[in-house]
């Protein structure tokens, strides 16, 4: 009997050490300044407490789960475009979503005037609410004056509503919108050179044809362009979830780039990158500063972000002051070269 109370005394011990070692290793790891991710983690719930307002599907980048009875069909639609189609048409095309910028980010003063830019967007058979949802958070998010036009290249698609019903639907639109259509499948880098060849703004914004922009995305981007033309940049990329569209904030710690095998992949950012910045995560992390904008910087200088394929392997600079851009998918059925670590 004695040893059973002692049995239960070295378990009741364990398990306690154990919770205590969870805890710390959740608290601790990934982060270096946990006040940041504390500041993360809570406040989006908190804002999506506050504005009861607004409680559609997916509002402030909420999940959106189907019910039972219609997980069949909703299978039978994330085979279109491999993600949940279904989930997709429930969410409004201009939903909210939570602000997880850096509060230093928040605060962040922009020169008054910054080039403007034309965003390039490439589809293929995209569904119409990604699509859209895509051209409704670039408009509703960018401040007018900075957004020359959105130039949507549509690289051979069959979809009979991605014809005539999105020629008259971005007509609506309080900006400038011009589709351009490849006349035969010709692949992600060809129609977005034939977008930047019919840009006219200053910069060229490269985005991908299912992704959200979240408030303050376009500002930082174009201030480093601004200061220096050659400027490549990137913004963060967080993920929205293929099964749920639930916004998730990516990490501002890691970089894209590409490995020997030419794949995609996200890199911590190097020590040397943290100790240039003085620990001010707001600042850009520099990458590949030599080769990149030598190719670049012929006529306009590019503003890159796409979770895909970037068109340089080496970005020069990836901005994390404030930008957001949520990352697509990689399995969007027109592109070639996948990614696998989203
Ligand atoms: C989206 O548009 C609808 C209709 O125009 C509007 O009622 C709603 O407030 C908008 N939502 C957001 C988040 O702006
Ligand atoms: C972009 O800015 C340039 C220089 O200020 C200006 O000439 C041009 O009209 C602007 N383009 C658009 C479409 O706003």
């Amino acid at each position: 009997m004695r040893r059973f109370v002692y049995c239960k005394v070295v378990l009741a011990t364990s398990l306690m050490w154990v919770l205590v070692d969870v805890f710390l290793l959740l608290y601790f790891s990934e982060c270096n300044k946990c006040d940041d991710k504390k500041e993360r983690s809570l406040l989006p719930a908190l804002r999506a407490v506050i504005s009861r307002n607004q409680e559609g599907p997916g509002e402030m980048g909420k999940a959106v789960l189907i019910p039972k009875d219609d997980q069949e069909k909703m299978k039978e639609l994330f085979k279109i475009n491999q993600f949940n189609l279904m989930a997709s048409d429930l969410i409004a095309l201009n939903r909210s979503l939570p602000d997880v910028r850096l509060d230093g980010c928040k605060t962040k003063v922009y020169p008054d005037e910054l080039p403007n830019t034309s965003v390039v967007i490439v589809f293929h058979n995209e569904a119409w609410s990604t699509l859209l949802r895509t051209v409704h958070s670039v408009v509703s998010r960018s401040p007018r004056r900075l957004l020359a036009e959105i130039i949507l290249v549509d690289d051979a698609s069959e979809r009979e509503f991605l014809k005539a019903s999105l020629e008259n639907y971005v007509k609506k639109l309080e900006v400038p919108v011009k589709i351009l259509r490849m006349e035969q499948r010709s692949g992600l880098i060809r129609a977005r050179l034939r977008g930047a060849a019919a840009a006219r703004g200053q910069v060229i914004t490269f985005l991908d044809a299912h992704c959200e922009c979240t408030r303050g995305w376009l500002e930082p981007l174009l201030a480093r362009i601004r200061e220096d033309r050659r400027t490549v940049v990137c913004p963060i990329i967080d993920v929205i979830s293929d099964d749920t569209f639930e916004y998730m904030a990516g990490s501002d710690m890691t970089y894209g780039g590409f490995n020997w095998k030419l794949n995609f992949r996200w890199y911590p950012v190097p020590q040397r990158e943290m100790d240039r910045r003085k620990g001010d995560r707001t600042l850009p992390v520099r990458f590949g500063s030599v080769v990149a904008p030598l190719r670049l910087s012929r006529a306009h200088t590019l503003a890159m972000s796409s979770v895909k394929q970037p068109l340089t392997p080496s970005l020069v600079a990836r901005d994390t002051s404030s930008t957001r851009t949520t990352g697509g998918w990689q399995r969007s059925g027109w592109t070639s070269l996948k990614t696998s670590s989203i």
